[in-house]
């Protein structure tokens, strides 16, 4: 929750990705329910159609599922449409809030035939309460220590078959015996341009907005991949297009809000700017390392790996080495900065001269 908690008290921008307060009412009107509303994904959807299918028939639960990826590309999402498909139940919390393991029996022993347990931030769950997780994925039951002392016993309590659906946003913090105990994983990607501009249109529709197809693609552009952030800024585009224009929302209003709004043609922010200046000005190209880039930043680390990095990196303006960050040529190119290309180490001089 810190990373959160430190958000609320930051700068509103409009292309975090993570969620913002105000986003509730229009995520839940905006929300596709169902695997045929859920746009791009491609793969993953008609894998998890296969499954829902093959489950259905059999009566049985669907396999453990994980969901990873970067805020805000739909993976509370796709848990509700997989619980919707399958004609069950399903209960969510999150990883940090399940304290104890008396917690964890409490929602296990809920469960109905066949529900979904959905934990996000499961990577944030406690060692204690996760190991009790194990024999309710594996056997559908948990281990009760009753007595004390030489009187302590086990005894098994049974669940009902159910789906445990782990969302993260970040694979490499889960441990191993975790991992290995979901049938399915699901790495979500950023989406392409196409595929945000639908998710564009549709959501327009949804409020009932105008939407030229050459201003959705416009604003999908914009949007760093992520279907929250391409909501939240038409929203914001159809703020200026109701104050500044006719209420519709052509080009002009789109190149107009986003320069109000401080977003470049590459869907950067003034942070996302910060970082890459930070690098090249401050430690001329990197390494940096990401705690110093952290503490220069003034953001939480978990901020900048989960919340900054990941789109920089994708699309090839960020690199990572193992002495750290290191900005590209095309970031250099996107600051307008010219590139210098680093004079050698004295390591790399000693090879050359061998
Ligand atoms: N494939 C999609 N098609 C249409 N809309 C989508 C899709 N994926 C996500 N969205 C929209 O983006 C919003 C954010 O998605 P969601 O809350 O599922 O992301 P998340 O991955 O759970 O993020 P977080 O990691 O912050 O919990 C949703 O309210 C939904 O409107
Ligand atoms: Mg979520």
């Amino acid at each position: 929750m810190a990373k959160r908690e430190a958000r609320e008290n930051a700068p509103r921008e409009v292309i975090d990705p993570g969620a913002q307060h105000d986003d509730a009412p229009f995520e839940r009107s905006l929300r596709p329910r169902t695997l045929d509303d859920y746009i791009g994904q491609t793969k993953h959807k008609e894998n998890l159609r296969v499954f829902v299918e093959a489950s259905r028939r059999r009566g049985e639960p669907l396999d453990h599922l994980l969901l990873s990826g970067p805020p805000g590309l739909g993976k509370t999402t796709l848990a509700q449409i997989l619980a919707h498909e399958m004609g069950v139940e399903l209960h969510m919390t999150n990883g940090p809030v399940v304290e104890h393991k008396g917690a964890l029996a409490g929602l296990l022993t809920k469960l109905g035939k066949n529900d979904i347990l959905f934990i996000d931030e499961i990577h944030r769950l406690n060692p204690v309460v996760e190991e009790s997780l194990y024999p309710a994925m594996e056997d559908f039951h948990i281990d009760v220590m009753t007595g004390d002392g030489a009187f302590a016993s086990s005894i098994q309590i049974p669940v009902q078959p159910f789906t445990l659906i782990g969302a993260t946003t970040r694979t490499g913090l889960l441990t191993a015996p975790l991992f290995s105990r979901f049938g399915h994983i699901i790495r979500l990607d950023f989406y392409p341009e196409e595929d945000l501009a639908r998710i564009v249109e549709r959501s327009a529709a949804l409020l009932g907005v105008k939407i030229s197809p050459g201003s959705a693609l416009g604003i999908a552009r914009r949007s760093r991949g992520t279907p929250r952030v391409a909501n939240r800024l038409l929203r914001r585009v159809r703020d200026f297009a109701e104050v500044l224009g006719s209420g519709a929302i052509d080009d002009a209003i789109v190149a107009r809000a986003c320069e109000r709004l401080d977003i470049d043609p590459a869907g950067f922010d003034e942070m996302d700017r910060r970082l890459l200046r930070i690098i090249i000005e401050d430690y001329d190209g990197g390494p940096v390392g990401v705690e110093t880039l952290a503490a220069a930043l003034g953001e939480p680390r978990d901020t900048v790996e989960d919340v900054y990095e990941p789109y920089l990196l994708q699309q090839g303006y960020l690199g990572r080495t193992p002495r750290g960050r290191i900005a590209t040529r095309r970031a250099y190119e996107h600051l307008k900065v010219p590139f210098v290309t680093p004079p050698p180490s004295a390591k790399q001089k000693q090879l050359f001269d061998e």
